[in-house]
């Protein structure tokens, strides 16, 4: 028997359905709302909306339970590769042997830019942030096959996919080394994905960094525990410009701009700054948790708290955890490390953090293995950029493949002037 609620207004009173997920997540129907009457909702942020149906992850933010296609997180950081997972997203299961090597093949395949594009990166000047040169030089490489940029066509749809995956990480690494001054290192065949992007970002043409396997896993599990996480800011803008049938390039773009915010993507980044903030002024953290506490200026503990989450990111445990493993077989330490600890045990004792149920979430710890790795801070937002491509795939996919898929058009509710005359401008008074 299906599902309904009732609501009543002005005397009516309406039924509206009630659809129910496989994990028993219920959402009221509105489609017919305003049509039997005349109300929209109101849900300023969305917090409280539903925008689509989705197959791809599912998140219990009071459980911290993160799955993609239904498996738990934790198996898939411990058993599987980002390369895998990638796949795992987009086409809905884990991949054969063939399909697994046909995917990586494509990799292999797209891995190199056309050679106008270095033109691109030449006009950026040095400071230019990588977020900015990413975001343009997606769009720039899909000008590059004009097919790239005709309305989306399905038949080439895994052709296009496996080529933004495969030269995001190319076009982040020329980003990286002409922020640097340093000449571009192109990728070898013989590299796997990961591999290849710590090739090109740390090699020289005549030497060949040495690949510490811990440091290519521990990359490549950021990469996959960053894959995708259902309907976040920037998977929505990605889903908002593929409701508009814009091709891939341009919704992957988009997406790489809302990921940049300090608020969502940029995190990271700022996770580092606030750290080595703390360091500077010989704190141990003390003292911020109290600023933060006090609302002066608006600081936050960057790294903790979640639209979803009410309790632990499930990826942060993950992340905490590889953070140790990594430093000791590095043989590093890391003083922002024990900051981190440090603040992370005082808040997760302070009424303040708990009562808003502010636990850490995938950026805290996220920045001092990257650190640990040799990435540039700066270029943080960008490794998560990397990871997230599937995720923003696998939802473009979604959208597209939806038969009954429309262009996203929310409603408002209008709050400005009500109707008003024209005034000539010798009639104006200074306001
Ligand atoms: C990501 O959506 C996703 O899935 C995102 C992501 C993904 O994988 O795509 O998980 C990746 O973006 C992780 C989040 C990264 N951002 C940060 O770490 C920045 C710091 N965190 C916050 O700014 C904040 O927690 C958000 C933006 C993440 C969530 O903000 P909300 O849910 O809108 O919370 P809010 O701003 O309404 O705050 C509620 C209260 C407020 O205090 P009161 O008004 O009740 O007194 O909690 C406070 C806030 O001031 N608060 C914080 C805080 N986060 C919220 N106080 C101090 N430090 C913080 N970090």
């Amino acid at each position: 028997m299906s599902e309904k609620v009732t609501l009543s207004y002005d005397g009516k009173s309406v039924e509206l359905p009630v659809i129910v997920g496989s994990e028993g997540e219920r959402g009221i129907d509105i489609a017919r709302l305003r049509d039997q009457t005349g109300l929209i909702t109101y849900d300023d942020g969305y917090r409280n909306t539903g925008s689509c149906t989705s197959d791809i992850t599912f998140i219990d933010g009071e459980k911290g339970i993160l799955r993609y296609r239904g498996y738990p997180i934790e198996e898939l950081a411990e058993k599987s590769t980002f390369v895998e997972v990638a796949w795992l997203l987009i086409y809905g299961n884990l991949p054969d042997r063939q399909e697994l090597k046909a995917f990586s093949d494509m990799f292999t395949e797209f891995q190199v830019l056309h050679e106008d594009m270095k033109h691109h990166f030449e006009g950026f000047p040095p400071n230019a942030h990588p977020m900015a040169i990413l975001s343009s030089m997606i769009n720039a490489s899909g000008c590059f096959t004009r097919e790239l940029t005709a309305p989306n066509d399905p038949t080439k749809f895994r052709r296009h996919s496996a080529r933004l995956i495969s030269q995001v990480r190319t076009i982040a690494a020329f980003a990286y080394r002409k922020s640097r001054g340093l000449p571009s290192v192109y990728p070898k065949p013989e590299y796997k994905y990961t591999e290849n992007f710590l090739h090109m970002m740390f090699s020289m043409p005549y030497d060949d960094i040495a690949l510490e396997p811990e440091a290519v896993a521990a990359l490549d599990q950021i990469f996959l525990l960053h894959a995708d996480h259902e309907q976040n800011c920037s998977t929505s803008t990605v889903r908002m410009v593929a409701s508009s049938r814009a091709n891939i390039f341009a919704s992957a773009a988009a997406g790489v701009c809302a990921l940049w915010g300090p608020l969502h993507g940029g995190a990271n980044q700022a996770v580092l700054d606030m750290l080595t903030q703390i360091r500077s002024e010989g704190d141990d953290g003390s003292k911020f948790l109290e600023h933060v506490k006090s609302k002066e200026g608006g600081k936050r503990l960057m790294g903790f708290g979640h639209a979803v989450y009410r309790n632990y990111d499930p990826r942060a445990k993950i992340i905490k955890a590889s953070c140790d493993k990594l430093l000791a077989r590095l043989k590093k330490s890391d003083p922002l490390l024990d900051i981190a600890l440090k603040l992370e045990e005082t808040a997760l004792k302070d009424s303040y953090f708990l009562e808003r149920k502010l636990y850490p979430n995938v950026d805290f710890y996220s920045g001092i293995i990257m650190r640990a790795l040799g990435i540039p801070t700066e270029m943080f937002t960008v490794m998560f950029a990397i990871g997230r491509m599937p995720g923003w795939i696998a939802n473009f996919k979604e959208v597209m493949d939806d038969p009954k898929s429309r262009i996203y058009r929310p409603r408002q509710v209008y709050t400005g002037p009500t109707i008003r005359n024209y005034v000539p401008l010798e009639k104006r008074s200074a306001h």
